[in-house]
This record gives C-alpha cells, sequence and structure tokens, in this order.
C-alpha cells in the first residue's frame, strides 16, 4: 500500500449536502437504439422503472441533499437521464447540444428550465456536448470525455467558458460511451475508473493524475458500476457493481447500492439520473 493510499484510508469522509435535478422517467421506454446497450425489441416495464427511479430520488433526500424535478416531456423517452441536459459549475449554465437527432430536443428543455428557475449566466455552446455525460468537474478542474458523443472542441469552449482547465480523455469502447459511465469522481481529488474505456494516451493521462485510483474489474463495468455519484462520503452505485463496494468501503468510503436495472436497459443508472446542481 502506498502513503497515500494509507492516508485516504484514514481520513474522514464527509458528506457535504448538493442539489440535484431529476427527471421522472415517466415517457422512459427503448424505442431506438444509440448505444450497444439498448435493444428496443426488449420489453421495458416503464412503472418499475419509475418505482426505481423513485428509490434513487427518495435515497438522495434521506441522505440530505435537495432534489428538483424538471418535467418529463412526451416523445423524449432518455430525458429520465438529467445528467445529460447541461453542465453548471460556479451557478454558471452550458447548455447541452446532443449529437443523436431523437435527444437534440432535450438541449433547449433543460434550458429552458434553468431560464425558468433564475439563473443568469447561461451558455448555448458551438459544439457538440451531452452535459454531465461528459463533463465531470472534481475541485476546481474538469474532466472532459470525448470518442462516442462529445466533440473535442466543445472541451475548450467548455474551458474559456468556465474559466476552469479542462483535460481531455479518449473513449474507445462503445460500452463506455459517455465519461461517466467509464469514470466517477469521489472527491475533490479521487476518482475510480475503468482503464480498457480509454485510450492509452487517456490511461497514461489518468495515471498521471490520479496514481491511487480505484480501478474497476471487468464484471463491475459491465454492470455500470462506474455510473455513481459520490456526495464526499456516500457513494451511490448499482447494486452488482460489489467488487467496487469492497474497494469504497476500504477507503472510507459507505458505498450505497441501488436498483436501477429497468434503465440499465437503456444505458444508464445512477449518474446518469442526477444532474448536479453546482451553484
Ligand atoms: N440512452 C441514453 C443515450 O444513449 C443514455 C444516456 C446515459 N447518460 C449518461 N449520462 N451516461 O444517450
Amino acid at each position: 500500500m502506498t502513503e497515500s493510499q494509507s492516508a485516504s484510508i484514514s481520513r474522514t469522509r464527509t458528506a457535504v449536502p448538493r442539489r440535484f435535478l431529476m427527471c421522472r422517467p415517466r415517457h422512459f421506454d427503448v424505442n431506438y437504439s444509440i448505444n450497444p446497450w439498448m435493444n428496443p425489441e426488449k420489453p421495458v416495464d416503464n412503472s418499475l422503472a419509475v418505482r426505481q427511479w423513485e428509490g434513487l430520488r427518495d435515497l438522495y433526500r434521506e441522505l440530505g441533499h435537495t432534489v428538483l424535478e424538471i418535467e418529463p416531456i412526451d416523445g423524449l423517452p432518455d430525458m429520465v437521464f438529467a445528467a445529460n441536459g447541461a453542465t453548471v459549475v460556479d451557478g454558471k449554465v452550458l447548455g447541452a447540444r446532443f449529437r443523436h437527432v431523437e435527444r437534440t430536443a432535450e438541449g433547449p428543455a433543460y434550458l429552458t428550465w434553468f431560464v425558468q428557475q433564475g439563473y443568469e449566466d447561461i451558455y448555448w455552446p458551438e459544439f457538440i456536448n451531452e452535459g454531465e455525460g461528459d463533463y465531470l468537474t472534481i475541485g476546481r478542474r474538469l474532466l472532459a470525455g470525448t470518442g462516442f458523443r462529445t466533440d473535442p472542441r466543445s472541451h475548450f469552449e467548455a474551458q474559456e467558458y468556465f474559466g476552469l482547465p479542462v483535460t481531455s480523455l479518449k473513449l474507445v469502447n462503445p460500452n463506455f460511451y459517455h465519461l461517466d459511465t467509464a469514470i466517477a469522481v469521489l472527491s475533490d481529488d479521487e476518482v475510480m475508473y475503468y482503464p480498457p474505456a480509454f485510450s492509452p494516451g487517456s490511461q497514461a493521462v489518468l495515471k498521471e493524475m490520479f496514481p491511487d485510483a480505484i480501478l474497476a474489474t471487468d464484471e463491475d463495468a459491465a454492470v455500470f458500476g462506474l455510473n455513481a455519484l459520490s456526495d464526499g462520503r456516500h457513494v451511490l452505485l448499482p447494486k452488482a457493481a460489489t467488487n467496487l463496494q469492497e474497494r469504497l468501503r476500504e477507503r472510507g468510503f459507505e458505498p450505497i447500492g441501488v436498483d436501477l436495472t429497468e434503465l440499465l436497459k437503456a444505458g444508464g443508472s445512477v449518474k446518469c439520473c442526477t444532474l448536479e446542481l453546482r451553484d
């Protein structure tokens, strides 16, 4: 065990109350396929999806977090994945511009919500970016994914808009098409990730930035274990990611397994359903 690993274990983990935006999966379905998880032939149980989603929302509230809800729109079955709706840092809102036509209407729908809530600094981007699906905030930096959805030119656009350093990371495995399916932020300086989801160059960058990161196994990644949300102490992640839960406990976190199997049929889980409002 390295020195910083043992330091991280003895660290006291404190949860910081967060503000989240979520979207009830009232119109959730899988009737098109824009990632390898989506099979329109496979039936979806909408009421089960709603119950599982409510479980996550209620859990956030029980943990002391604030959850706001955006009204779901009929005809936008993926709108439940609120993480993709925007990126909010320091109260500044970078709008999302989706890669696929099936989801393009979600960008303006989410931006309208921010306007109605009174956010004043809102930016409609020039380049394609899928919100927090590909932008993860860690401390005062952003990790930015590209390869499948977000245009790499968006990374510079985000850097200039937020005035924060942005590190570009390239995704290479279509099963992990968004950054938040391949890496999870655990604290201001810790992450867990699945190396094979990244290009060799980006793997080297991650190793350089986070030498003691928790590395996910193939099994953890296959059940979407990295699509997790940490409040600094509790880490909510798919229930089936048992190895990751063990690793998290060793580092002093409190992992909480969540059942969102119905939403996984669209290639989403905990983090995908959650947009953090960093006001
Ligand atoms: N079906 C959606 C898509 O492919 C899932 C989005 C998951 N969201 C996320 N933040 N990874 O776009």
